[in-house]
């Protein structure tokens, strides 16, 4: 399945700080078997973030794992961006999300992490806390291939 990686940041993009969600994401979709063909940083910008996501959408990405910019502050603005360029929502993934992370910190309330499709790919937008991300990730992680394939009209069991 091959997956592409956005880190969406201010600070990382400006090289303030080392990119760590990028590459824990990364490990954490090659234990699930998928590929990493792209992998790309912007920063906490609409514009920057939906053409990310358009050019690795457009090179073939059937994923695209987000992470950053979906909390509180002003600058989050992952989830307005995605919003205007996706066909539709899959609130499940928010809700699931959620849910889960309220078992771990009772901040994850501010999380405004989300799943869209972009064309015939789904994007996953994940929180900036490395470990929140990968966290994230695995409570969803489940129903991707399915999805995945559905979206792709790759003929499933269910
Ligand atoms: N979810 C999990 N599973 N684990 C975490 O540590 N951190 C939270 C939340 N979701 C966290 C989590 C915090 S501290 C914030 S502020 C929000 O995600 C939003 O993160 P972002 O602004 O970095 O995208």
């Amino acid at each position: 399945m091959k997956t592409g990686i956005i880190t969406i940041s201010d600070r990382a993009s400006k090289g303030m700080y080392d990119d760590l969600g990028g590459p824990a994401l990364k490990s954490a979709a090659t234990g699930h078997g998928w590929e990493v063909v792209e992998e790309a940083m912007v920063a906490d910008e609409k514009r920057e973030i939906q053409r990310a996501i358009r050019e690795q959408v457009v090179r073939g990405c059937v994923l695209v794992l987000t992470t950053g910019g979906t909390g509180v502050a002003l600058r989050d603005v992952t989830p307005e961006a995605v919003r205007e360029i996706a066909v539709r929502e899959l609130p499940g993934f928010g809700e699931v999300m959620r849910m889960e992370s309220m078992k771990i910190t009772r901040n994850a309330i501010l999380s405004r992490c989300l799943a869209v499709v972009v064309d015939r790919s789904l994007v996953i937008c994940l929180p900036g806390k490395p470990a929140g991300a990968v966290e994230c990730l695995g409570f969803v992680s489940g129903a991707i291939p399915h999805c995945v394939e559905v979206l792709q009209e790759i003929p499933t069991s269910c």
